[in-house]
């Protein structure tokens, strides 16, 4: 493996590269497959060629005790059948089995007396033996018998030259095969390897390309069914979410700037024109109240920018509590009823249950406010506006309706944008930035819940704000919280 190592060093494929670690690995366990195939595979063999050799040996055993000729109690081999081919011996021996006492080839080795003596005994026994040829031989002893009666050992011979040639081969075989089949493995696995990785270096090279600026460029790549298929689609749908945020930031940005640059621009040519010439007190004290009112709507464009800005940044904290939505849309109606009725407008409050929400009470009003104040600008004198408070199963609805102008059809996707204003001309005669909606939006989805509208231009508008109640684990665990927090203030000041 080193040896490979060193290879790929000098070929200048950089070692810690996926690619060659991949192939590495697919090497090392390729080696380790193909060693402990090849030993099972020379085992094998051998063992079967050893057992045919066995069989083989115990066939000419018994076709020469079949043709054996006794005389006299005295047994000899048969020399007309018994034609032995080469490295095949066979000799029998006396019934104490010492003396050979003929033998159409004798083995050259000397044979254990031991396997004699216990042929002699009756057994039938194998045996290894080296020549003096220098080969292997394999040996039978069995008993020659007449008449029940042990008449002499017949000893068979057969070297294994045959088997270890066989053998030799095959691992000579495997030697060559295995380390060509290993270099095949080597170069097969970095091109695949560099073939699979290639998405991967196009991704690299396209995420260093990539800048704040121009996040226009995708991947697109067409196998999008595979892991780098996944990888590069997940990467182009993060593109798209960052292209999106950065567009978003950047139209914020320049609205932002646009619209206090006309207040700011009305104070400067209001502050001009008192200061062109010395004016009575009561000029002045007009022009202040009109700088006022200026400086007063930048004010609060100003603040509505910077709540939304925390809320982006997640810095913006809600002081959460249990309380009454049916009361707080009281306090709103009853607080922006003088301006409905100075524009001759109705303000109706609907609600008869009590429905507990855990909110930030000032976010919520806030949110309240927004859509009353919305229905108030957007509807002519003479006109209804009408909020209502519901529980429907878990959820809080609250509903703010207007008999106003309505809102056509195709700025409804946009309305809870920041800055969209369906008329702008007449939402900067009214006061409005376009961010209340927004704002809007962010206290509802913050607070776990959402807000819709539908509308009939023309005719009327509602907004509906769904959030979810309070139930009684949820209050029982905002009680156990409230009063471990009183416990533990006690502690640090020690009154406990
Ligand atoms: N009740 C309504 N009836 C008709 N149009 C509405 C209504 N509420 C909102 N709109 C339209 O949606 C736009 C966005 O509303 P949003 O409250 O975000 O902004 P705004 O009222 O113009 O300004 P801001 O609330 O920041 O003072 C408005 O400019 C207006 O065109
Ligand atoms: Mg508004």
């Amino acid at each position: 493996m080193s040896a490979l190592l060193v290879a790929l060093h000098c070929i200048g494929m950089p070692l810690r590269t996926i690619r060659v670690r991949l192939t590495l690995w697919y090497v090392a366990l390729l080696t380790i497959i193909l060693v402990v195939f090849s030993a099972f595979l020379v085992l094998n063999l051998s063992r079967n060629l050893h057992a045919e050799l066995d069989r083989s040996l115990v066939g000419e055993a018994q076709r020469s005790m079949a043709t054996l000729d006794v005389q006299d109690g005295q047994p000899s081999l048969n020399e007309e059948t018994e034609a032995p081919g080469t490295g095949v011996a066979i000799t029998i021996y006396d019934r104490g089995g010492t003396i050979p006492m003929a033998g159409l080839r004798h083995p050259p080795f000397v044979l254990p007396a031991t396997l004699l003596a216990e042929a002699a005994q009756g057994h039938q026994l194998f045996a290894t033996a080296q020549g003096t040829d220098g080969a292997k031989w394999r040996v039978l002893a069995m008993p020659a018998v007449d008449n029940g009666q042990i008449i002499g050992v017949l000893v068979v011979a057969r070297t294994e030259q045959e088997v270890t040639t066989a053998l030799d081969q095959l691992v000579l075989l495997i030697a060559v095969a295995i380390p060509l089949t290993l270099l095949l493995a080597v170069v097969g696995g970095i091109f695949l390897a560099g073939r699979a990785l290639n998405p991967i270096a196009r991704i690299t090279r396209t995420a260093e390309h990539l800048g704040a600026e121009d996040l226009s460029y995708r991947l697109s790549f067409a196998h999008a069914d595979d892991e780098v298929g996944r990888l590069a689609a997940t990467f182009d749908r993060m593109l798209d979410r960052l292209d999106r945020a950065f567009q978003r930031q950047r139209t914020f940005t320049a609205d932002a700037s646009h619209e206090l640059r006309t207040p700011l621009a009305l104070l400067i040519s209001q502050a001009d024109l008192a200061l062109e010439r010395s004016r009575t007190a009561a000029e002045y004290r007009r022009a202040l109240s009109s700088i006022r009112d200026d400086a007063q709507a930048m004010h609060r464009l100003l603040s509505d920018l910077l709540t939304l800005a925390r809320a982006d940044a997640h810095q913006e904290e809600l002081d959460c509590e249990p309380l009454d939505l049916r009361d707080l849309a009281n306090e709103v109606v009853t607080a922006l009823d003088p301006l409905a009725r100075s524009r001759q407008l109705t303000l109706k409050f609907d609600s008869t249950d009590s429905v507990v929400v855990r909110g930030d009470q000032t976010r919520l009003a806030q949110l309240l406010v927004n859509l009353v104040d919305n229905g108030l600008k957007y509807t002519p004198a003479g006109g209804i506006v009408s909020i209502a408070v519901r529980r429907q199963g878990d959820y809080a609805h609250v509903e703010v309706t207007d008999t106003g102008v309505g809102i056509p059809p195709e700025h409804l996707p946009h309305l809870f944008e920041r800055f969209y204003r369906v008329d702008k001309a007449r939402s900067r005669a009214t006061g409005g930035t376009g961010l209340g909606l927004a704002i809007s939006r962010w206290i509802a989805e913050t607070h776990g819940g959402t807000i819709s509208v539908a509308s009939e231009p023309g005719r009327s508008s509602t907004f509906t704000v769904t959030l979810p109640v309070l139930t009684a684990s949820d209050a029982y665990q905002s009680a156990d919280t409230a009063e471990s927090t009183v416990r533990r203030a006690r502690g640090t000041n020690g009154t406990g």
